[in-house]
């Protein structure tokens, strides 16, 4: 079981995306406890405020220190966790790698950035290490928040119903995953590969992997330069 609480200023961004499919699943199994917190709870005065202006003129808004602080405090004063995550472009590249490891912790928090950024002392003080999802802005960390908690949730034991095909995933064993076919065998003259529908297992077994190799060489040849630096920092 993995215990995943998400920090945000916009919870109908995660509570959506989550509450379907494989999340779902993984609630419903009990293998992943996932809990998302409304930031503005826990802001500051009359107004519940959790942004406020740069120091020094940058232009837009930025997610305060308070409310995020006092947010971690109460979730860390209830169990231990091991580690305090914030999503932002200037993060490490997610791998799969890494979300192996990920799925393997205990607890975790996610901290979604919002509005022009978040104060930096934040990122100093309070985050244990940073992840982005890609080489492109998103207006805030939610939608990333949901593709990490996804890619984790499927890898917990008993939440995909077939125990293997979280391990024959693309990215698994660092190749592309093979095409895969269904019925009917032809369909307006277009045929399922022949080795596929000979029973012969073996054969199949090498067709696949020739195939994963020849579609990683042909649409990812950066995978198989095996200089990928996949590690994401340690907790603290
Ligand atoms: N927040 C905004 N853009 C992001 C990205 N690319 N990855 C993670 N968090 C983000």
């Amino acid at each position: 079981m993995i215990r995943i609480d998400i920090l945000t200023v916009v919870p109908g961004l995660l509570e959506g995306p989550l509450g379907y499919s494989i999340p779902k699943r993984a609630q419903d199994k009990g293998a992943a406890d996932i809990h998302i917190h409304n930031l503005h709870e826990y802001g500051k005065g009359r107004y519940r405020q959790t942004d406020d202006y740069a120091f020094g003129g940058a232009a837009g808004m930025v997610l305060m220190i308070e409310p995020v602080f006092a947010c971690l405090q109460k979730l860390q004063s209830e169990r231990a966790y091991d580690a305090v995550i914030y999503l932002s472009p200037d993060g490490k590249r997610l791998t799969q790698p890494c979300v192996n490891r990920l799925s393997l912790l205990t607890n975790i928090i996610i901290l979604c950035g919002h509005y022009k950024g978040i104060d930096h002392r934040i990122r100093e003080q309070l985050i244990t290490q940073e992840i982005s999802i890609g080489d492109y802005v998103l207006s805030g960390g939610e939608p990333a928040a949901v593709v990490l908690v996804d890619a984790i949730v499927r890898l917990l034991p008993g939440v995909i119903s077939d125990e293997t095909s979280a391990l024959t995933d693309s990215f698994q064993d660092g190749l592309l995953a093979p095409p895969v076919y269904t019925r009917p065998e032809e369909f307006n003259g277009w045929r399922v590969p022949e080795v596929l529908l000979s029973g012969n297992h073996q054969k199949i077994a090498d067709w696949q992997e020739q195939q994963a190799l020849q579609r990683t060489k042909t649409l990812r040849p950066d995978l198989l330069a095996n200089d990928n630096d996949d590690d994401i920092q340690p907790s603290r």
